[in-house]
């Protein structure tokens, strides 16, 4: 039986055996095997003496599709375990712009500047397909609507969601594939995989597919906004600003302070040779920390 058979027929919480078998048309050892394949797969599918079901949140197209408020997660793809939701919606040949794909684990999650994004089961990850016609503050307009809905939490630049202590709570990455944009969102709910990483569920229980509705629902607000008031409300989530911070560029690393941001989103960094403005790199927030005690500032056009 297909995932996309037995799924729609498992709420969430647990449905007693007798009524799942006769929703199935099937006898109870039969429906256990499947569940136990579901489980292989990477769905979280509860199976316990009393009946069967979905753990609370699971972003299953009958939970999430419900609590969709506009236009953006049809139409959906909802996924056990894959290399990567980049990956499953590039191969989406036909997949309209508003696409969404969701999968339950990551074997091969990627993050931004071919970093490894730790994908372990109750987390969320996503890719949604973007059309052309976005701007140069994709990733920051993408960054404020995460930091929006998670509630906790402040934003590094570019668009890392961390923790009130700074670790890691969530990242986005923006990729391209011929005229296609795909935004991939990775969220540590349940799960912190690295020890500078948070997990959401730290600070409350959290619904992965109310919480995926919410942010499909709040970026559609932040796309269709101007960039000032996109920029505004990203240096209001954000603590680094007025902060002495050192950004990784390539092999260079860039000693500043965090300033503001450039017309298309760039970190404005003031260092010792004047104003420099970054378009990409990782920021690293205390030089000290870093062992970064004189970095090379070079002059002239920036490597990244
Ligand atoms: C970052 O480095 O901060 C960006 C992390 C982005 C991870 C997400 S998880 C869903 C999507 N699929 C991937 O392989 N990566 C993104």
């Amino acid at each position: 039986m297909e995932p996309e058979y037995l799924i729609p027929l498992l709420p969430e919480g647990l449905v007693p055996w007798e009524i799942l078998c006769q929703r199935a048309a099937k006898s109870r050892a039969e429906l256990e095997g499947f569940l136990h394949e579901l489980q292989v797969q990477g769905f979280p599918v509860l199976v316990e003496e009393e009946g069967a079901g979905l753990a609370w949140g699971t972003p299953a197209p009958h939970i999430l599709l419900p609590r969709l408020k506009g236009k953006w997660g049809w139409p959906y793809r909802y996924l056990g375990t894959v290399t990567s939701t980049q990956d499953v919606l590039r191969a989406w040949a036909d997949a309209p712009a508003r696409a969404l794909v969701v999968a339950e684990r990551q074997t091969q999650g990627r993050g931004r500047r071919g970093r490894r994004w730790e994908s372990p089961a109750g987390n969320l990850y996503f890719s949604l397909l973007l059309g052309p016609d976005v701007d140069d503050w994709l990733p920051l307009r993408a960054g404020v609507a995460l930091a929006e809905v998670a509630q906790v939490g402040w934003l590094k630049w570019p668009n890392d969601l961390v923790a009130p202590d700074g670790r890691k709570l969530g990242g986005i990455l923006v990729e391209r594939s011929g005229g296609r944009i795909l935004l991939g969102v990775g969220l540590n709910i349940d799960t912190a995989p690295l020890p500078m990483a948070a997990a959401l569920g730290e600070f409350f229980p959290v619904h992965r597919a109310q919480l995926l509705a919410d942010f499909l629902w709040v970026l559609e607000k932040w796309l269709g906004e101007e960039t000032r008031v996109v920029r505004r409300a990203w240096k209001d989530r954000s603590l680094m600003l007025g902060q002495t911070v050192v950004v990784r560029c390539g092999e260079e690393r860039i000693k500043g302070i965090a300033w503001d941001l450039g017309p298309r989103g760039e970190l404005i960094l003031h260092t010792a040779q004047g104003l420099r403005f970054v378009p990409a790199g990782d920021v690293q927030l205390s030089a000290a920390e870093n062992n970064v005690e004189d970095p090379k500032v070079s002059e002239g056009e920036p490597q990244c």
